[in-house]
């Protein structure tokens, strides 16, 4: 038997994923390649590319994950030319896209480096050539400290604590590797997840990592996650407020200790705003902006109107697979194909049809205020409730330019939990 192998972005070939055409296990395709090809690389079957370059939206397989380039580009210079007139850094969220491809989109526009969630995730991107990464969260066990320490051999590494026996370990897991760690504290400013309370006790634990070999203090991590979804902008505004105001005292105590405290870190694309214009937070994390979502759409600005500084430009295409009834019909992207958390998808360009239900493979629609006649095979875009999650179930970035397929770009990250 003959397989054929592709290899989707050669920038990315050394992590990223293999498009397998053909019946057989990734093993099999492996062994064929030079040792030297492994090093350092991660491996994963990907799903088959679901469109060719040149393809018209019509002729994409669905479920797909569509790119609009043009919003997805706007969206991008919009960020880094707002963080640049605030004179904050950028160090977007990747945790969002996944992507090396668009990490280093993100970087040529200014953005100093990226954030990310997981150890893996760093990975993919130190070993695209991402130079600067922040785990913006707790590391913990032996295995996963190791790798991130291994990781500051090839980029610069941060990574965040909220306590001291984790303080320890890192310091232990830097030392054995012969690296140096950048650490910051997260701060819990009322997000009530992760993080130390602001003020004496963050000091205190900056005190720590201050004595621990293997470890600088770099400064504080202050995401108020719950603030970015608040609808009000005056309720966002005052979140930050309040978390600037703590922020402020804790850096005071800390400075007062002799310690320095170089980055300010934490926003999101709901409150960045805020934390750019504080004088407090001096780099910005934002995430959903390059693609927004539904529950992004629902925010609204001073004046009461739904945001629109970012553009829409993250879609789920899905076709029409059956027409049961004269008001309902159902489309392939279910909870498979589309995050839920926050809220059902909402469909795009067709007033009237609305998204009801999502069970494992099929999308529930009701038709009830629309007169247009759907046919078996018509595409519908759909605008997911959250994009984080729902990027995390593709291995491709399907990116259309006037209605054409311009690029494929891996998501070499997805699923990247450890
Ligand atoms: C720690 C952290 N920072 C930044 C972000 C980015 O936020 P957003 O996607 O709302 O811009 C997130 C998103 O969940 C996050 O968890």
């Amino acid at each position: 038997m003959r397989f054929t192998m592709a290899i989707g972005n050669v920038t990315e070939c050394a992590i990223g994923r293999w498009n397998l055409i053909g019946n057989v296990t990734e093993a099999v395709h492996c062994r064929k390649l030079p040792a030297a090809f492994f090093q350092g690389a991660v491996f994963a079957v990907s799903q088959r590319q679901p469109a060719e370059i040149g393809d018209t939206i019509e002729n994409i397989d669905t479920p797909a994950l569509i790119v609009d380039l043009d919003a997805f580009e706007h969206n991008l210079d919009k960020m880094a030319a707002i963080a640049a007139a605030a004179g904050v850094r950028l160090r977007p969220h990747a945790k969002t896209h996944k992507s090396p491809t668009i990490a280093h989109m993100q970087i040529r526009r200014g953005a100093v480096g990226v954030c990310c969630q997981k150890v893996s995730e760093a990975e993919v991107m130190v070993l695209n050539g991402v130079a600067d990464v922040l785990v913006s969260n707790q590391i913990v066990g032996a295995r996963k400290l190791r790798r991130l320490a291994a990781l500051a051999r090839r980029a610069r590494i941060g990574v965040c604590v909220d306590n001291a026996a984790n303080v320890a370990d890192l310091g232990a897991a830097a030392t054995e590797a012969g690296v140096k760690l950048d650490v910051l504290i997260e701060v819990n400013v009322m997000q009530a997840r992760c993080g130390v309370a602001p003020g004496s006790a963050t000091a205190e634990l900056a005190a720590v990592i201050g004595r621990t070999a293997g470890l600088h203090f770099r400064g504080l991590h202050a995401y108020h996650g719950k603030a970015q979804h608040y609808a009000g902008f005056a309720e966002r505004a005052a979140a930050i407020a309040e978390a600037v105001e703590q922020i402020r005292d804790t850096l005071g105590l800390i400075r007062a200790q002799g310690q320095d405290c170089e980055i300010v870190t934490g926003s999101g694309t709901g409150t960045f705003e805020f934390e750019a214009a504080s004088g407090v937070f001096n780099e910005l994390q934002v995430g959903s902006y390059v693609f927004m979502d539904a529950s992004y759409g629902r925010i609204l600005d001073r004046g009461g109107a739904p945001i629109d500084v970012f553009e829409q430009s993250l879609f789920v295409l899905a076709t029409i697979m059956s027409l049961p009834a004269e008001n309902r019909m159902v489309c392939d992207a279910g909870l498979k194909a589309l995050s839920v958390d926050s809220g059902l998808p909402l469909v795009v360009d067709n007033e009237g049809v609305e998204y009801l239900a999502a069970s494992d493979e099929h999308g529930s629609l009701r038709l009830d205020r629309t007169n247009r006649s759907f046919s078996l095979g018509d595409k519908l875009r759909l605008i997911p409730g959250h994009c984080d999650p729902t990027v995390n179930l593709y291995d491709w970035f399907v990116c259309v330019r006037r209605g054409r397929v311009e690029e494929i770009w891996p998501i070499s990250a997805r699923g990247m939990l450890v």
